[in-house]
């Protein structure tokens, strides 16, 4: 299969030293500067560090995890940026996560009224999704993502070399959102993503998958930047999946980003069947292949009620109904479909079905 074309600047590439290498040289020396977390320091920053061009580079080191996604490492990004010399013609460069791009994507923005930013995403949630798409920001009084801006990243490198070190869960966390957007948009990239082999990893066709994946993204959110209409397409299994996710923190028993995910396309697919007329039987295939791919996460009928009330808190919502990302067939997408409150127990009870 074919590799995209990008519209914004978004290389997936292994030859990171003449990618770098040419967007280094434009900015004037000692002007770039680069934010790594505990993980990247250890396994991706000395990489970078083998280049000549990069040896003087300062670097700032950020604590890892959602915890540290606020105001203070906000401030720290500044600090440094200060403190080192920055100014507007310097360049920042995110080495790490969603959560750190998100994070300094939006010091970024901030200092000086706007520093150019290059996201270079080590994980693979973050290379097929957060890195891509221009939203920025930091929890804010205990609400994700509460504060931020839209503003695109200079460049984007995508290296699935990062990947190597990558452990299962987080692999399978970032493949439920190339499974979306298969799901979404392109009936081809959906069969090739349950095609592949995520036990034996080839990381050449890994590589084309992620650009094929990230063009699906690309698409919506150049269609859409600031996700008034078209961009809620990429929120397919978010609705339900951002409920599973803050439900299972409460409980103690958390899990990943992108199982969240899984399971929520389960319930939104079930709704997609109902609402749209999406068959059943895909739906039960589908489901079926995300709980032996991604293990079960059982749910109780008296969680029901605590899920519907974080739904109801979701950020598509308008004039208080509850809008889901549905889809009639596998590559095309729905929209702002208003679901009742009947309907959605009916799919979560489908969905307690699937995992016993
Ligand atoms: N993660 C979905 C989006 O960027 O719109």
């Amino acid at each position: 299969m074919e590799i995209p074309q990008f519209k914004n600047d978004i290389r997936v590439t292994n030859r990171l030293e003449k990618e770098l290498g040419s967007i280094i040289e434009k900015y004037p020396e000692g002007k770039v500067y680069v934010v790594v977390d505990e993980h990247t320091r250890g396994f991706c920053l000395p990489e970078l560090q083998q280049y000549d061009f990069f040896k003087s580079i300062q670097v700032l080191e950020l604590k890892s995890g959602e915890d540290h996604k606020n105001l203070e490492s906000v401030v720290a990004v500044w600090n440094f940026l200060e403190e080192n010399g920055a100014d507007r013609k310097s360049l920042l460069i995110n080495l790490g996560g969603g959560m750190l791009s998100d994070l300094c994507g939006f010091a970024a923005s901030c200092f000086k009224r706007g520093l150019h930013f290059v996201n270079i995403p080590t994980t693979l949630l973050s290379q097929v999704d957060a890195s891509v798409g221009g939203k920025t920001g930091i929890n804010f009084n205990g609400l994700k993502n509460e504060i931020g801006v839209f503003n695109q990243p200079q460049t984007v490198i995508i290296a699935s070399r990062f990947l190597k070190t990558l452990d299962k869960a987080n692999f399978l966390s970032g493949y439920a959102e190339m499974l979306k957007h298969g799901l979404i948009h392109s009936k081809a990239h959906w069969d090739e993503c349950l095609a592949f082999d995520t036990e034996n990893i080839d990381y050449e066709t890994l590589n084309g998958m992620i650009a094929r994946s990230v063009a699906i993204k690309e698409h919506f959110v150049v269609n859409d930047p600031t996700e008034q209409n078209i961009r809620k397409a990429l929120n397919l299994g978010h609705t339900v999946g951002h409920a599973f996710e803050s439900m299972a923190l409460h409980q103690g028993r958390p899990i990943l980003h992108g199982h969240a995910v899984a399971y929520g396309i389960i319930v939104e697919l079930y709704l997609s069947a109902k609402k749209v007329g999406l068959p059943m039987e895909q739906v039960e295939q589908i489901s079926q292949w995300i709980i032996d791919t991604y293990g079960p996460f059982s749910i109780a009928k008296s969680d029901y009620e605590a899920l519907y009330l974080k739904m109801t808190k979701d950020k598509k919502n308008e004039a208080g109904r509850i809008n889901f990302t549905l889809i009639p067939e596998i590559g095309k997408v729905e929209i702002n479909v208003n679901c009742e409150k009947e309907l959605i127990i009916e799919a979560l009870d489908y969905y307690s079905g699937m995992t016993k």
